[in-house]
């Protein structure tokens, strides 16, 4: 048990061997015990309200080469785009007339967005429409992030993608980036007032369950507001598309069920956050993916609402799901499935609870 670094008392919920053992578990009554757990705790921290964010993909250039991604800026076969702001702020007004109260703006880490850029954008999707404003950025310079909340934004996701420091530079190549300066960033994020979010790949290559454990108990000390788990996928237009596995000692699987492992023991000890059921999820199991997600902790829904015809170009990772709905469509079947499991959507921003505890602000909604 370590003590939570920020809060003084708090024990983790559990140890990183207990940890361990839960993500090696292979008995399908064990498993069950695990998705039930993680469900009452939801209910009872979150209650049972679903969030909708919906996602706009504003630009596909990225200045970094993430040995995963497959918009890293050495795949030449990506035809790249950047919208417009009044292709954006039309797509914002579009989300907003379907009934979302938040939309996340999210790209490569492009700096032919200039800070000013998206100043503008921030403020006026605020005087035009009063959504929540989730930026989804990259690393930029800490003056840009301050003044992208005065201008108004809320909240901010910044993956760190694996807590082991050695892993991320493997996986990270040739860039001045490091794990550090995204760990600074986050804290950085946080004392500016953002909501932050943050999140990881389950079965990257090289990756071992002594990282993923790793990774729970450093969201957890984080005090993190928002937390994104998918499962890897492998690019083959990627460094680590080619991976062989078996090469790799104590390797996690980047299967469905490990990576639902992960997010029910991201409720347990993150039960105040926001945890999306995330669309790598629903891209292994296309039936059922996202509804299991909700089923074993997850409270948040994220629509890819981009235009329809750049859809194809964000393909960060291949077999996306969600390329070809219109908003409409991908609207009413996330209704029925909210409906189907006997949960709601919520009316509300939906800010974090854990947000609001960490701050001190009063839970309204
Ligand atoms: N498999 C799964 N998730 C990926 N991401 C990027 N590439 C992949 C991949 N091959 C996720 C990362 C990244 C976000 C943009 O998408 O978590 O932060």
């Amino acid at each position: 048990m370590i003590n939570r670094s920020r809060n003084g008392f708090h024990t983790a919920p559990m140890s990183k061997q207990e940890i361990i053992k839960w993500l090696k578990e292979e008995d399908p009554r064990r498993l069950e015990e695990l998705w039930r757990w993680a469900d009452i705790v939801r209910e009872a921290s979150v209650g049972p309200e679903i969030h909708l964010r919906a996602i706009i993909e504003i630009s596909n250039y990225c200045r970094r080469a993430c040995g995963y991604c497959g918009i890293n800026c050495h795949n030449n076969e990506v035809d790249r785009y950047r919208l417009s702001e009044e292709q954006i702020l039309n797509s914002v007004r579009q989300v907003a007339d379907d009934g979302f109260r938040t939309v996340v703006l999210q790209s490569g880490e492009d700096y032919g967005f200039s800070v000013q850029m998206i100043d503008n954008l921030i403020r006026k999707i605020k005087s035009q429409t009063g959504l929540a404003v989730t930026l989804s950025l990259g690393e930029r310079e800490k003056s840009e992030l301050r003044q992208w909340k005065l201008a108004g934004a809320d909240r901010y996701l910044l993956k760190i993608e694996t807590s082991n420091p050695q892993l991320f530079n493997r996986i990270h190549p040739m860039q001045s980036s490091s794990w550090s300066n995204r760990l600074e960033m986050l804290h950085f994020l946080m004392d500016l007032g953002f909501e932050i979010g943050s999140g990881i790949m389950v079965g990257i290559p090289g990756q071992t369950y002594e990282d993923l454990a790793d990774d729970l108990l450093t969201f957890w000390e984080l005090d993190i507001d928002m937390l994104g788990i998918g499962p890897f996928i492998p690019h083959p237009l990627t460094a680590l598309g080619q991976n062989n596995y078996s090469a790799f000692k104590d390797q996690t699987p980047n299967t469905e069920i490990t990576a639902h492992k992960v997010n029910a023991l991201a409720r347990v000890f993150c039960p105040d956050s926001n945890i999306p059921t995330t669309t790598a999820l629903a891209t292994l199991n296309k039936t059922n993916g996202r509804i299991l997600g909700l089923q074993r902790g997850a409270n948040v829904i994220m629509p890819n609402m981009t235009p329809i015809e750049y859809r194809p170009l964000y393909q960060i990772y291949p077999g996306r799901v969600c390329l070809d709905e219109s908003g409409k469509q991908l609207i009413k079947a996330i209704h029925q499935t909210v409906k189907s499991l006997g949960r709601v959507i919520s009316d509300d921003i939906g800010m974090s609870r854990n947000y609001l505890k960490r701050t001190g602000k009063k839970i309204a909604i």
